[in-house]
């Protein structure tokens, strides 16, 4: 090696030096490439798990809506806790008995889900972890009397899931939250001493693959000092190779900044979209916590689920399927039934999900309920629906009928019965019609993929 050549390859490793380091703006933030890992997931599963999983009623945001006087809160206390129970007083009974962390990480492997993400905190400010930032109001300290987070991330990782965190940065009766919310965030005691020390406590003794922040929205990100934190993240924190974050940073950051936009809840915009994005939602309609009070109709049936999955991946996005645990730790057999659904479908039809990426188009112009993905040169047409009736067994899509016209070799199959040969098809003025087979042989459930292979 001669010098010229060692200067050439010193440089080079300065650059990328210069290059890893991000400044603490968002410009600078901004030009972070997404870990790949994350979109290739495409499926994760939220858990909503707290001391508002004790009344689980109504929302886990019954502190808030009782404090706030909504009167079917303050109803149910007044009705079913003696005059001076607190808030706090619930810890108490959060009793996790049956909490098996590892059965729960092998119902979400079933699920097909690739990524866990635990509230470590909500708005109510109680840790899932025994942080030193949260004396007394920790799942060790009262409650459970375990590392709730901990367990779950060790049972998690034991499936080859990736485990993340959901963390609120406001808690709604913080006295020194509220302290500095009234100096309207010229002083930041909060921030400073009790938010960023935790998050990074949390980064550090868990190694998160996400941090999915909330609870932002009162105060701007500079008071959060969001950029800052970021940085960190993403230059010098253990997880910097692979951590993926969200957008929710502080007022107007939302669908603005972070690796993945969440936008608002339930973001689902049904076109496809330039930047990385995730579909936040539950499987109970109403709530992200567990309800006692919730019936049958409120939650999400299979179909509605893969309804979801399905034309979020194809227009890019990641869908973050919520369940709400019991006090008692347990995942209830609603849960554990539509996880298995969406699971028994991904086992059949996950190659047309994992690893995806959007197609040129995304749900066909003619046939309603059919969506697209493709990888490398194959196309899949996700059908949300059987043959019409009346169809004759044919299902018609106009998007994917060039792929047919260009190339007359192109052959089409069902996947779960790829083995069973293509099925036959024909072009129309408009539109390719693929010959369905008989539904009483076909293996999966719900939703059908066609897969569409262009052949030389
Ligand atoms: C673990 O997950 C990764 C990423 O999803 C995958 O590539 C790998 O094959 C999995 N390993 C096992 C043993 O399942
Ligand atoms: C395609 O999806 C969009 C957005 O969800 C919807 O407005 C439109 O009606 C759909 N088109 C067809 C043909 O289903
Ligand atoms: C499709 O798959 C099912 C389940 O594996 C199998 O029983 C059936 O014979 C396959 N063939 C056809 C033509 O659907």
């Amino acid at each position: 090696m001669n010098a010229s050549n060692l200067t050439v390859i010193l440089f080079c490793a300065l650059i990328q030096l210069i290059q890893a380091a991000y400044d603490p703006t968002w410009d600078s933030l901004d030009k972070r490439p997404l870990p790949r890992w994350y979109d290739d997931a495409k499926f994760g599963i939220f858990i909503h798990w707290g001391v508002f999983s004790v009344p689980s009623f109504g929302t886990e945001w019954f502190w808030n809506e009782w404090k706030g006087n909504n009167k079917p809160f303050v109803d149910f206390m007044k009705t079913n806790y003696p005059d001076r129970f607190t808030y706090q007083d619930f810890a108490k009974e959060f009793s996790a008995e049956f909490y098996d962390p590892n059965q729960w990480a092998d119902i979400f492997a079933k699920s097909g889900a690739k990524y866990v993400v635990l509230t470590s905190k909500h708005h109510e400010g109680y840790t899932l972890w025994p942080s030193k930032y949260s004396y007394s109001w920790n799942a060790v300290d009262v409650g459970p009397g375990r590392n709730v987070l901990g367990d779950l991330a060790t049972a998690v990782r034991a499936k080859n899931l990736t485990f993340g965190v959901y963390h609120s940065l406001y808690e709604w009766y913080n006295p020194i939250y509220a302290s500095d919310k009234a100096s309207q965030w010229k002083s930041r005691e909060f921030v400073d001493n009790k938010i960023l020390p935790e998050m990074k406590e949390l980064v550090e003794a868990y190694h998160p693959s996400i941090v999915w922040s909330d609870g932002d929205w009162e105060a701007p990100d500079t008071y959060w000092k969001s950029t800052e934190f970021l940085a960190w993240l993403y230059n010098d924190s253990p997880v910097k190779d692979y951590v993926v974050v969200n957008d929710r940073w502080g007022k107007g950051t939302n669908c603005q900044h972070g690796d993945i936009y969440t936008c608002s809840d339930r973001y689902n915009p049904g076109t496809l979209q330039p930047h990385k994005w995730e579909n936040a939602m539950t499987i109970d309609k109403a709530s992200w916590g567990f309800r006692r009070n919730a019936n049958i109709a409120d939650y999400c049936s299979a179909i509605e689920l893969l309804t979801q999955l399905v034309s979020t991946v194809s227009c890019g996005g990641n869908l973050l399927m919520n369940v709400g645990p019991t006090k008692e730790g347990t995942i209830a057999p609603i849960f554990q039934e539509r996880l298995a659904e969406v699971g028994e479908w991904l086992a059949i039809n996950g190659e047309a999900i994992y690893g995806s990426r959007p197609w040129t188009a995304q749900n066909d112009t003619m046939t309603y309920g059919v969506w697209y993905t493709k990888k490398d040169t194959t196309v899949y047409a996700i059908s949300l629906h059987w043959t019409w009736d009346g169809s004759d067994g044919f299902m018609e899509l106009a998007s994917a009928r060039d792929l047919f016209e260009k190339n007359p070799h192109t052959a089409v199959y069902m996947l779960g019965n790829e083995s069973d040969g293509p099925l036959s098809w024909s072009l129309t003025d408009k539109s390719v019609k693929i010959k369905f087979p008989d539904m009483a042989i076909v293996k999966s459930r719900w939703a059908y993929t066609l897969k569409i292979v262009p052949m030389a």
